[in-house]
C-alpha cells in the first residue's frame, strides 16, 4: 500500500482525499491518500518524514505552498510561481506546481483556449500567479488588476504583464475576451461583487476559480449569456496531473470530478 497526502493548515475541508482516493479506486492501485494538517514551522520535518516512509507523493496547500521552495528541489514552473503544490520523491524531493496547468486545462475543458485572447486576470495571490505564469507561456495578453495596487503591480513586473488599476475594473472588463477572478471574493455568501455583472457580455468567457459555490460573478455571466466556468474543474486538473507526476498513469478525470461534485453536493 503506497500513501500519498496533503499537508495543510487548516486541512479538514480539503477535497483532495475525496478526489484521489476515487482515483486510486478506479484505477485499481493499491494506494491511499490522506489528510495531515501541518503547520509552516513543522513541514521540513513532515516533509522528511514522509520522504523516509516512502509516501508516493504530496501535496500542500495554504499556507505551506511558499515555505516548501526552500526545502525542495522547486522545478522549473514552481520557482517561477514560487510555490510548490506537489511534490514527488522519485530521485529526491521534487517540488512542483500544478496550480496553473490545471487552470489551463479546465478553461480547455470548456473549449477556451487562450493564446491571442485579451485575459483580465484579478487577483494578486497564489493562485493569480500560478495562473498568470501558465497562461503568459501559452499566448494570452494578460492584465492583471487587484484591490491593493502594490502587490498586482509587482505581480504584473514580475511576469512581464500590463497591470490595470482596481478602481477600473469595469473598463479593464469591457475591453477583455476572458475574465478570471483568481481572487477569494465569492466563497461566501455574504462577499460584495467585484464589479456591477450587467456589463458581462455574451461573446465574453468568465472563469472563476472558486468552487464551493455558484458565485455572483458566475450568476451574472450567466445571465449575460457568456461562457461560465467555475472551479470545479480547476481543482480536478491540479490533482490530475499531481496524480500524472506521482504515477505515471493518465488520470480517470472523470472519475475525480464525479467525486468532488458529489462531495461539494454541486451535481450541476
Ligand atoms: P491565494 O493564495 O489563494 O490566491 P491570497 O494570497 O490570500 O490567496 O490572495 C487573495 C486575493 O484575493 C488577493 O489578490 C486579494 O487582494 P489584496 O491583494 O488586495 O488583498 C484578493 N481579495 C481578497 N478579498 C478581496 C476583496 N474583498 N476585494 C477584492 N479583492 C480581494
Amino acid at each position: 500500500m503506497i500513501v500519498y497526502a496533503v499537508f495543510g493548515d487548516p486541512i479538514e475541508h480539503s477535497l483532495s482525499p475525496v478526489m484521489h482516493n476515487a482515483a486510486f479506486k478506479a484505477m485499481g492501485l493499491d494506494a491511499i491518500y490522506h489528510a495531515f494538517r501541518v503547520t509552516t514551522s513543522r513541514l521540513g520535518d513532515a516533509l522528511r518524514g514522509a520522504e523516509s516512509m516512502g509516501f508516493g507523493g504530496l501535496n500542500l496547500t495554504i499556507p505551506l505552498k511558499e515555505a516548501a521552495m526552500s526545502l525542495v528541489e522547486p522545478d522549473e514552473t514552481a520557482r517561477a510561481i514560487g510555490a510548490v503544490n506537489t511534490i514527488s520523491f522519485l530521485g529526491g524531493m521534487k517540488g512542483h506546481n500544478t496550480d496553473g496547468a490545471g487552470a489551463s486545462m479546465a478553461l480547455r475543458h470548456y473549449g477556451v483556449s487562450v493564446n491571442g485572447s485579451r485575459v483580465l486576470l484579478i487577483g494578486a495571490g497564489g493562485a493569480a500567479r500560478a495562473i498568470a505564469y501558465q497562461l503568459s507561456q501559452e499566448g494570452a495578453e494578460i492584465v492583471i488588476t487587484n484591490r491593493t495596487s502594490e502587490k498586482g503591480s509587482a505581480l504584473a513586473e514580475d511576469f512581464g504583464l500590463s497591470f490595470g488599476d482596481f478602481s477600473e475594473i469595469e473598463k479593464l472588463v469591457k475591453s477583455s475576451d476572458i475574465v478570471i477572478n483568481a481572487t477569494s471574493v465569492g466563497m461566501h455568501e455574504k462577499d460584495p461583487r467585484l464589479f456591477d455583472g450587467r456589463i458581462i457580455s455574451k461573446e465574453q468567457v468568465v472563469f472563476d476559480i472558486i468552487y464551493n459555490r455558484e458565485t455572483e460573478l458566475l450568476r451574472d455571466a450567466k445571465k449575460a449569456g457568456a461562457k461560465a466556468i467555475d472551479g470545479v474543474m480547476m481543482l480536478v486538473y491540479q490533482g490530475a496531473a499531481a496524480f500524472r507526476i506521482w504515477t505515471g498513469l493518465e488520470e480517470p478525470i472523470d472519475v475525480m470530478e464525479g467525486a468532488v461534485r458529489s462531495a461539494l453536493n454541486r451535481n450541476e
